[in-house]
């Protein structure tokens, strides 16, 4: 029979590979959840509309890369493409931004985008994301910025910068789409991207066509636009990344695939990833809370990119932790009822115990416990458990140590607060 097969273009982890993609997520959230960020959690799916305008319809996420459907009582729902319009509903609809501010929160799943598959590129990949709502001072994107980092640093990467920008106010921008129309406007489009260009003449930077993109290469620049505020406020950020020695490059032609940003915008670009070389982005969307019917609120986040910034771990050789986390492992010879129910009594005090089940011979017990990652491994014979007296082998060194049955429980706790995170 023909092996089913998953959707084309989607990202999937298993073991032992799936345990770096835990890792990195975690380390991410460690990272949220240490600057105050706490979850929110939502669904995988919205109603249509609130992507169409929360992210934009110019934008090629709403024009092309939506998976739309009808559900069964005739609503239009899309699963999310991101997380940003999903964490602004809720707010709204929970009445969180009328209580207290700011509110930080960071969120972690699937996203999915209908783009064509290619390495680094998926139709579902995963984001961990942060939103910090309520709050306009710069220090906060600063701070923003520094979550992403610090994650970054954490896991060992090195080979990534960070590149800011800054899309200003709403008055840089009247000014700025004013003179970028104008631009547009003597150069020959076709029917398509000129109706595009006029829901939002930023999109014709994302054109890969050559024509299009040497047509643009004089074009006004926006941040030669930035009021007196924007420029202060962009002067702050940079001044507060260079105090934390975050180093980053300004990118005054950055063009963000969403439409929501204003002020500052940034991205991480992993350098070892060939095209798809964006391992996170994010910025600040001062106009979104209020477009969406909730407070004026202003509001900065992230999204990282968690698929590539595992491949961009694996293209720098970071050894991340790889196996199970398993404390013990169990071998029983012939008592594996008695040995299981020991496992378990060891496992209620939150040690992490494998097993060797079914009737197998001790070698290929041994390469079980081998095999598993444990740190130790413990034989449960009818010996052991007639003299309560244990050999505990350490697997690295295959060093052995005595302890009674009794104390095994308190024993395998106080090694592993002795080896703490490395165990
Ligand atoms: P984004 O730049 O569209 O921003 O996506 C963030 C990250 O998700 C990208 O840098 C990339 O690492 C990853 N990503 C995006 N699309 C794909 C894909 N098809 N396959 C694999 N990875 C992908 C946002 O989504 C915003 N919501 C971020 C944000 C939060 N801005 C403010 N708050």
């Amino acid at each position: 029979m023909a092996k089913f097969q998953a959707p084309k273009g989607v990202s999937e982890y298993f073991p032992p590979r799936s345990a770096h993609f835990e890792y990195i997520r975690q380390t991410i959230i460690d990272a949220a959840k240490g600057s105050g960020y706490e979850l929110m959690e939502l669904p995988v799916f919205e109603e249509t509309e609130l992507f169409a305008r929360g992210v934009g319809e110019s934008t090629d996420v709403v024009r092309k890369e939506m998976y739309t459907f009808e559900d069964r009582g005739g609503r239009s729902i899309t699963l999310r493409p991101e997380g940003t319009a999903g964490v602004m509903r809720a707010t709204i609809e929970h009445n969180l931004d009328r209580g207290q501010l700011p509110v930080k929160v960071y969120y972690s799943g699937a996203f999915f985008r209908a783009e064509r598959p290619q390495a680094g590129r998926y139709r579902q990949f995963y984001q961990v994301g942060v939103e910090a709502i309520g709050l306009s001072d710069p220090l906060i994107d600063v701070e923003v910025i520094a979550v992403a980092d610090r994650a970054f640093r954490q896991l060992g990467l090195k080979n990534y910068r960070l590149e800011i920008t800054s899309l200003g106010d709403s008055l840089t921008r009247a000014n700025y789409l004013n003179d970028l129309r104008t631009y547009i406007s003597k150069i020959d489009l076709d029917e398509e991207t000129a109706a595009r260009a006029e829901i939002n003449p930023l999109r014709l930077f994302d054109d890969k066509r050559d024509a299009i993109k040497a047509a643009l290469v004089n074009a006004p620049v926006l941040m030669d636009y930035l009021t007196p505020e924007s420029a202060q406020d962009f002067a702050a950020v940079q001044a507060a990344l260079t105090d934390l020695n975050i180093s980053f490059v300004v990118n005054k032609r950055m063009v963000r695939g969403l439409d929501y940003y204003t002020g500052t915008a940034f991205e991480f670009v992993h350098e070892g990833l060939g095209a798809q070389s964006g391992i996170g982005g994010g910025g600040r969307y001062d106009g979104l809370m209020s477009q969406l019917g909730g407070a004026n609120l202003s509001g900065i986040g992230f999204g990282l990119g968690v698929d590539r910034i595992l491949l961009a771990c694996e293209v720098e050789g970071l050894s991340l932790p790889d196996n199970s986390g398993l404390d013990l492992f169990i071998v029983p010879l012939g008592n594996a009822p008695e040995a299981l129910a020991i496992a378990e009594s060891l496992r209620d005090r939150g040690i992490r115990v494998g097993f060797a089940y079914g009737d197998r011979s001790l070698k290929g017990a041994m390469k079980a416990a081998d095999k598993s990652g444990a740190r130790f491994s413990l034989v449960l014979g009818a010996d052991e458990l007639e003299s309560g007296v244990l050999t505990l082998k350490e697997m690295s060194s295959g060093v052995t140590q005595s302890v009674t049955l009794s104390a095994l429980a308190n024993h395998m706790v106080a090694l592993i607060a002795q080896f703490g995170e490395d165990f």
